[in-house]
């Protein structure tokens, strides 16, 4: 299996990448030059948070996978880790997120289980922030997950409709500070990707 393989092979089993964009690479994108040039600079020296934030259908799903892949192959070639497997990856929107506890719940299944799901991959896909429903519980949990895991040093990339405002009311001042602190970028000026390829 070539390395490439390998690193799609993982973004599958682990992941729940979605299939559209298993296989992407940066070079499958058509320009963008400059969001392709921000993500790399990102990759050689990277904040724990990435986050890519616009309204719908702008290509935040499609940059954060094919980000993902790009910098799982980087730490595999010079040689962070030996093994591409070795790389704990998960992928997973909000609303997983929620499902899961509320699942949990409902089976009495041990919670702090539920939350190393999220909390302890490598690289975490965090997509989708502010789509759950906006419950103090809900809220609660994706604010526990993004603060352990930065303080665990671990990188995640944040994928986002909301507004940094929208941030600060569903999640407080300290995971927006978290969010801020790392690196955004806005695919604002992006057309909608779904209205055009129609
Ligand atoms: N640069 C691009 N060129 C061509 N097609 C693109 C580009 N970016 C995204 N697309 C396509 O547009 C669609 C929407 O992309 P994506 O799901 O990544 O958007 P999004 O910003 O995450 O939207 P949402 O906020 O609704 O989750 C996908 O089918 C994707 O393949
Ligand atoms: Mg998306």
């Amino acid at each position: 299996m070539t390395d490439f393989n390998k690193i799609s092979h993982l973004l599958h089993l682990n992941g729940c990448i979605p299939m559209e964009f298993r296989n992407m690479k940066f070079s499958d994108i058509k320009g963008l030059d400059w969001i392709k040039e921000d993500l790399v600079n990102w990759m050689n020296d990277p904040s724990k948070i990435l986050t890519l934030s616009s309204q719908p259908g702008r290509g935040k799903t499609l940059l954060a996978c094919v980000t993902a892949r790009a910098y799982a192959a980087m730490l595999f070639e010079t040689g962070v880790f030996p093994q591409p497997y070795n790389i704990g990856f998960k992928f997973a929107s909000e609303s997983d997120i929620s499902l899961t506890f509320k699942a949990a719940y409902a089976k009495r299944q041990d919670q702090d289980y539920i939350h190393r799901l999220f909390t302890a991959p490598d690289l975490f896909i965090l997509d989708d922030l502010g789509e759950a429903s906006n419950t103090e519980q809900s809220n609660e949990i994706t604010s526990h997950i993004i603060t352990t895991r930065y303080r665990a040093n671990k990188i995640t990339i944040i994928t986002t409709n909301l507004s940094s405002d929208d941030i600060t009311a569903r999640y407080g001042a300290r995971v927006t500070s978290r969010i801020l602190g790392g690196k955004v970028i806005s695919l604002k000026s992006l057309p909608d990707f779904r209205s055009t390829s129609n």
